[in-house]
């Protein structure tokens, strides 16, 4: 890695603040607030979601939930509906649980400082650090996916990110490369503005470089090789999983749906009951329905590290009639409401529609 004198580093974090101000997302609802609930729900809201998405819940969001104490008062099957199309849901379960401590451990205000923040549930170093130096001017370093990129790019950072001790590193180099000066003002700022740069300049793949305020103090750029970094040899482990799902619907469009167990898939979410085969599908349909079975056209649900090939299996039974599997009989007004796998609610909305 090339070393830099501090002079250069100290122009990185001003160029970035001075370009935040200009360039950067400036008007997006959870800005120009110092308020940490709203801004920790945003981190929460796009650790694994698109702008785009988050702008659509999270003002729906913050109307059934305004501050911390009204989250933590609401069941969690409350949160886990609002949450519903948003995926991975132990974000909401350690929203919940999150909020609950502030209120119970806290006295209702968010703690002041990264390190205090990080031991709250679902909260992260990055994340904490993102709240700490938005809302209160903190010296400390964020560094999700966009921001190893800018960084790894600009300081010419080549060693492999796969490895812990070389991740350590590059987090001291961020902490070390952070505004010195005017931190109330100039935190918020670059925080804000490293990740808008990662986000709309230093993408992964043809970086514009030309718009970009660092690009003369970057060594990926005086090497004309930005896409080289950062290097991450090991890449995740996919794996894939067949599941067959009972889909049992009354003449009045119930469905039978089950809570399902924490840990695994689609934890504390209201789902169709789930099989690893058909014929265990079949052999927990009471005898007299098992003869109308109708296969669904299978279809694949993706989640980070698994592919999910998804085989709806559907039965007409008569209203009320007794299951002997766990679950209850739920209308659409019900179900609508609860937390439900996006591919599942999916699936289901024919019912909702009422086209069967
Ligand atoms: N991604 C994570 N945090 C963000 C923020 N505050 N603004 C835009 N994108 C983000």
């Amino acid at each position: 890695m090339t070393s830099r004198n501090l002079a250069v580093e100290v122009d990185l974090a001003a160029r970035i603040v001075r370009w935040q101000q200009a360039f950067g997302r400036n008007d997006l609802p959870w800005q120009n607030t110092r308020d940490p609930y709203r801004v920790w729900l945003s981190e929460i809201m796009l650790q694994q979601t698109q702008v785009a998405t988050v702008l659509d819940y999270f003002p729906r969001f913050l109307a059934r939930f305004p501050d911390v104490a009204s989250l933590a008062a609401a069941p969690l099957d409350d949160v886990l509906g609002l949450w519903s199309g948003l995926g991975y849901y132990s974000r909401a379960r350690n929203l919940h649980a999150c909020a609950l401590d502030v209120v119970r451990l806290h006295g209702g205000a968010f703690p002041q400082t990264a390190q205090l923040l990080q031991t709250l549930p679902g909260i992260g170093r990055s994340t904490a650090a993102a709240v700490a130096s938005l809302c209160f001017g903190e010296r400390v370093a964020i560094l999700d996916g966009n921001v190893k990129r800018v960084l790894t790019r600009v300081l010419g950072f080549d060693a492999d990110l796969s490895v812990a001790a070389n991740e350590r590193w590059l987090w001291d180099e961020a902490s070390r490369v952070l505004p010195a000066r005017d931190l109330q003002r100039a935190m918020p700022r670059y925080t804000q503005g490293v990740m808008d740069l990662g986000a709309t300049v230093c993408t992964a793949r043809k970086p514009a470089c030309g718009a970009c305020p660092v690009a003369e103090l970057c060594v990926a750029f005086g090497q004309e090789l930005p896409e080289r970094y950062p290097v991450k040899t090991r890449k995740i482990k996919r794996s894939a999983q067949s599941i067959w799902l009972l889909w049992a619907q009354a003449r009045d469009g119930s469905v039978w749906l089950d809570k399902r167990p924490t840990p695994g898939v689609w934890a504390g979410l209201y789902c169709l009951p789930l099989f690893d085969s058909r014929e265990a599908l079949e052999a927990a349909v009471t005898t007299r329905y098992r003869k109308h079975l109708e296969d669904v056209p299978a279809f694949t649900h993706v989640l980070t590290h698994k592919d999910l090939y998804l085989h709806p299996v559907k039965v007409q039974i008569p209203t009320g009639a007794k299951q002997d599997i766990d679950g209850a009989w739920m209308s659409p007004d019900e179900w609508l409401r609860l937390g439900l796998p996006a591919p599942v609610r999916k699936l289901l909305a024919e019912v909702a529609r009422g086209s069967d």
